[in-house]
């Protein structure tokens, strides 16, 4: 497989994720960084909250990059609100993922899974999304049992 990890991670959490992919598929790393950092935890809470209500709308600070050498891409992230962060979905949408196989990845503290999986759904119809994972604060999921299910 010739991969690529698009991933968010504002704590480290996900980024450990990623650095696990990159290791054992020799993937590249694109990291999404949004316009504006979310640095603490409390401000980053609040904003999201903000951007929610409709009062701003988050984007990526860097075009999407060049899917085109790629067969499979991971996308991971944190759960934020239930979902993807909306910066992110914004990155996804602007992507041309079509055709590739995409396997995401999310960590939580509790909640979110499914809706994360539905909206990735949603912003890539035209995407082969398999081999979901999923970890949260409350059940962890092991990481490294995933990465050995996957085909090459
Ligand atoms: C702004 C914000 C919103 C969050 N919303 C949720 C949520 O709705 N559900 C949930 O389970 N966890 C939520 N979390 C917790 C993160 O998903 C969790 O800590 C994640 O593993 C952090 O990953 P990271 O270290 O890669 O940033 C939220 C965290 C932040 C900062």
């Amino acid at each position: 497989m010739k991969a690529a990890v698009v991933y968010y991670s504002r704590s480290g959490i996900t980024k450990k994720i990623a650095e696990k992919v990159q290791a054992k598929f020799n993937a590249d790393m694109i990291f999404v960084e949004p316009e504006k950092a979310y640095k603490s935890f409390p401000g980053a809470i609040i904003r999201v909250i903000r951007e929610k209500a409709g009062k701003k709308n988050p984007a990526p600070k860097a075009a999407p990059a060049d899917f085109g050498a790629y067969d499979t891409v991971f996308i991971g992230f944190p759960v934020w609100a239930a979902t993807i962060p909306d910066f992110l979905q914004e990155y996804i949408r602007r992507a041309d993922l079509a055709g590739k196989r995409v396997i995401p990845f999310a960590t939580a503290g509790n909640n979110g899974r499914e809706e994360s999986l539905s909206a990735l759904k949603a912003l890539l119809p035209d995407s082969e999304i398999t081999d979901y994972f999923y970890t949260s604060m409350k059940e962890p999921a092991d990481a490294d049992a995933w990465l050995e299910g996957i085909r090459e």
